[in-house]
């Protein structure tokens, strides 16, 4: 996806904000465009009073540069979360984690009372899975058998960066991406992924998007999760 898509698609979500919002910011490249493109808007006072909750320490990084002021996540939630995702369907379900921040964006996500999905209309897929692996954050401890269970629900998982290098989030766990089988019946895999003790978080974000800011050369087309 080239830059100047993310950065479109990242500017027109902005419709969805208002000063004195709190908001979830969310973590990745398209992730990054938003952060820029919201500086932009509190420099020139489009809008104003407004606070984030980083969902990784890049963007926590990146925001501070820009100027973005933070909070942590407040009890009662954000106002507005805006991310980018790794695919998404027709009724804006999203698989989420290639970036490794799905635990933290998931939980921003959840306490958002309007979640944004921003992104490249290449991203849209018939089927969840098709092209990119589900990313399941586990604990390390008795990882084999997390593998195991998850073997059983018919994924073929693969531990990020190796056995002698793994990748860890930000919450120092390591992820398993995992392929799906072409026939999962996706809320009854989520609903098992989230009954396992060793599973963090997966990446399934189904039922979760309010609206999604889907860029192609030239065009961002807005879509709401019921239309
Ligand atoms: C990080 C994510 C990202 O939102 C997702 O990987 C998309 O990233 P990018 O905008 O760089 O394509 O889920 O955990």
């Amino acid at each position: 996806m080239s830059g100047a898509r993310k950065r479109a698609a990242a500017d027109a979500a902005l419709a969805e904000l208002r000063s004195g919002q709190r908001l979830g910011l969310g973590t990745g490249s398209t992730a990054a465009a938003f952060l820029e493109a919201l500086a932009e808007a509190l420099a020139s006072g489009r809008l104003e009073d407004l606070a984030g909750v980083p969902t990784s320490r890049a963007t926590e990084v990146r925001a501070r540069e820009l100027g973005i002021p933070l909070i942590d996540l407040p009890a009662d939630g954000v106002d507005v979360a805006v991310d980018g995702m790794d695919e998404v369907d027709g009724a804006l379900n999203a698989v989420k984690g290639l970036g490794g921040a799905l635990l933290r964006e998931k939980v921003v996500a959840e306490a958002a009372t309007r979640f944004v999905l921003i992104g490249d209309d290449g991203k849209t897929v018939g089927r969840l899975g098709e092209r990119a692996p589900l990313p399941v954050e586990v604990l390390a401890f008795g990882v084999a058998r997390t593998e195991a269970r998850l073997r059983a629900l018919g994924l073929t998982p693969t531990l990020r960066g190796g056995a002698t290098e793994p990748f860890l989030s930000d919450n120092g766990n390591p992820i398993l991406d995992a392929v799906l089988p072409e026939d999962a019946d996706l809320p009854a895999l989520a609903a098992a992924l989230d009954a396992i003790p060793g599973v963090m978080a997966h990446g399934l974000f189904l039922g979760m998007a309010d609206v999604a800011y889907l860029a192609s050369d030239g065009d961002v087309v807005r879509r709401e999760a019921d239309a």
